[in-house]
């Protein structure tokens, strides 16, 4: 279906998709996507050029750069390309570019390293311990995401409080621990007001999303969830660990 017949108005979502399946307006969402357009103004009054939305390309994410292009904020957008994302996922960059006309400027690994690290412990390192897993995130992620970040002093994330009892005092405004802000203007949003805003304002978003995933990653570490499994039970899912990749840690 292409974008433009897509339109809220004419549109019945598939059944089975993401629409369909969460997209629930409430009463609050009208004062919650105010609130967040309000603080990624400020976002801008404050920092300008210091801001950058720190983009997964996964839903919370792209609700976030439709907020941004469709009032025309001139906000940095950026996105770290681990080398292991699903083709899925890379596809947003030019539905990005042809929708808002928006350039979303894409950080990745040092590959030297990343081709030692693969020669030394396997393509499947990751499944062998947590240590492993954490070098793998470190080197495709953590790395670069300093570059991303380098000279800047706030960045803008999809994080909310639902997706995890490790993110339920997610504050909109915060320290990240390396003395720049870490902006979450959509931290308030539940799971059905994301896809309400999507449904609402047609936004482009990853089909993985309708294939039972609702937070994605890297590929080799993304499944889809069973019915009554936690937001992120998807994500590492061997693991037994907060299922956090460092990204949100306060270093
Ligand atoms: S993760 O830490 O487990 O990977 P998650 O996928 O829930 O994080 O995303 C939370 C937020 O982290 C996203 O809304 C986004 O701001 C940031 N983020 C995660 N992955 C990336 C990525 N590949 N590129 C840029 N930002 C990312
Ligand atoms: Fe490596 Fe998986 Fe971390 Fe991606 S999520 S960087 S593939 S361990």
């Amino acid at each position: 279906m292409s974008e433009s017949s897509h339109l809220p108005w004419a549109a019945t979502p598939p059944a089975g998709s993401a629409i369909a399946l969460y997209a629930r307006a409430t009463p609050e969402l009208a004062g919650k996507i105010y609130a967040a357009l309000a603080r990624l103004h400020e976002a801008w009054t404050q920092h300008g050029d210091g801001a950058v939305q720190s983009s997964s390309l996964g839903v919370e994410d792209m609700v976030i750069t439709d907020l941004i292009a469709r009032h025309q904020l001139p906000l940095a957008i950026a996105t770290l390309d681990t080398g292991a994302l699903h083709a899925e996922t890379l596809a947003l960059l030019p539905r990005i570019r042809e929708r808002y006309g928006r350039e979303v400027a894409v950080f990745r690994p040092d590959a030297d390293a990343v081709v030692r690290f693969v020669r030394r412990e396997g393509a499947d390192a990751m499944y062998r311990s947590i240590e492993l897993r954490k070098a793998c995130c470190g080197l495709r992620k953590l790395e670069p995401l300093s570059r991303m970040l380098a000279g800047r002093t706030a960045w803008i994330t999809g994080l909310r409080r639902e997706q995890s009892g490790a993110r339920a005092e997610v504050a909109f405004d915060e320290d990240d621990g390396q003395g720049r802000r870490k902006l979450s203007p959509i931290a308030d949003w539940s799971w059905a007001e994301v896809w309400a805003y999507v449904q609402q304002f047609d936004v482009p978003y990853n089909p993985l999303h309708d294939q039972f995933m609702p937070s994605i990653g890297c590929a080799p570490c993304t499944r889809a969830i069973a019915v009554g499994e936690d937001f992120r039970a998807g994500r590492w899912w061997w693991e037994d660990s907060s299922k956090e990749c460092g990204l949100h840690a306060k270093r």
